[in-house]
């Protein structure tokens, strides 16, 4: 008996004839790229290792990559497994190779991992790139341990080519409450008065607790098993490019990088094995063409998780403009919890 989809699960999903439709659009590589723009907004069916080296040098501007973390995994189908930590290292010399000639020299990298990872992918990025920053995400969720502590964060690397790149620090900035609202002369000191509250927008930390997972009502998901957050993607994209720039994403999974980049008006490009996850970055693709929202980033501004009151509140909405699955979820932030269908595999 197929299984029944309760009634806010949100999840993505695919008929076969869409399938065979979304798949159609992704393109395999086998001769030499001469022009990033022959192939740009596309999404490649392949394997990393063999594409990438048909692709032209000094054309990314940005690349996000969330390579399998040493863990073992089963991705639909091909399973990751994990390795010696000396395997793991040279992994990741061997796809960091492959990608530095790509990027141009004002470009950024942000590579993505768990603390285990971390420990190896901070050290040898450093032999490539500037290393600017260990951004952790607290996450959260997690499968508790039974003798150890929750996996409850992830890190995300952040170097860049040279000391010449972009950082739009406006654009990334946090609307928070003000606690202590400081006056010069009677009037607000950096923060704004409203009728609803004072807010300051601040400078965002590299300790990012705003972001969840993406949950099963939320209409970004999909059956992925370790989909990013499509708010992450949005912070990166926006402090580290340009509209316009080309966005490359090595192991593009879902198609996150790809589906932020268009929203935010940017150019990309991805690499993923697994045609079931080309579909599913396809069909996010088609969708993002009609809505570009992303949700907690609402009218250039990043809002704390769980705010949609005080969101609607400072722009004078009873009700919103914004997608109902902010609602829906706060509602499963609490449900979440107790629902173990949810919860990650670590
Ligand atoms: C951690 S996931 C990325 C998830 C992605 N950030 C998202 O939001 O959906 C890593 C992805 O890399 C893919 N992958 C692993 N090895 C690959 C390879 N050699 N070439 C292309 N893709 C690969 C896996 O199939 C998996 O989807």
């Amino acid at each position: 008996m197929p299984k029944i989809k309760a009634k806010r699960n949100k999840t993505i999903d695919t008929t076969i004839d869409e399938g065979v439709r979304y798949l159609d659009r992704c393109k395999k590589i086998d001769a030499p790229i001469k022009d990033i723009q022959e192939i740009i907004n596309t999404t490649i069916n392949g394997d990393f290792f063999n594409t990438v080296k048909l692709l032209p040098n000094n054309s990314i501007d940005l690349l996000i990559a969330d390579p399998p973390y040493n863990l073992t995994k089963d991705y639909h189908g091909n399973t990751f497994s994990k390795k010696k930590e000396e395997e793991y290292e040279k992994y990741t010399r061997e796809w960091l190779t492959l990608v530095y000639p790509l990027l141009k020299e004002d470009a950024s990298i942000y590579v993505c991992c768990d603390w285990g990872t971390s420990l190896i992918i901070g050290r040898v990025l450093q032999d490539f790139f500037k290393v600017r920053n260990r951004i952790t995400w607290q996450r959260e969720k997690g499968r508790g341990a039974k003798a150890n502590w929750k996996n409850g964060f992830e890190d995300i690397w952040y170097g860049t080519k040279s000391n010449n790149y972009t950082f739009n620090l406006e654009a990334v900035k946090i609307r928070k409450k003000v606690i202590a609202p400081y006056r010069v002369e009677g009037k607000p000191k950096d923060w704004q008065e409203t009728k609803n509250g004072n807010y300051r927008d601040t400078c965002p930390s590299n300790f990012w607790d705003d972001i969840t997972i993406p949950f099963w009502s939320m209409s970004e998901n999909t059956a992925h098993p370790t989909q990013k957050s499509e708010k992450l993607l949005a912070k990166i994209i926006l402090a580290s490019s340009m509209p316009g720039d080309v966005i490359f994403d090595p192991f593009l999974g879902s198609g996150t990088t790809s589906v932020v980049a268009k929203k935010l008006g940017r150019s990309y490009l991805g690499i993923e094995l697994n045609p079931q996850y080309c579909i599913w970055a396809e069909q996010r693709l088609e969708k993002a063409q009609a809505n570009t929202s992303i949700q907690g980033y609402v009218d250039g501004v990043f809002w704390d998780r769980n705010s949609l009151s005080e969101q609607n509140a400072f722009n004078g909405n009873e009700n919103g403009n914004l997608e109902k699955a902010d609602q829906i979820c706060i509602e499963y932030d609490e449900l979440e919890l107790v629902n173990p269908q949810n919860l990650l595999e670590d």
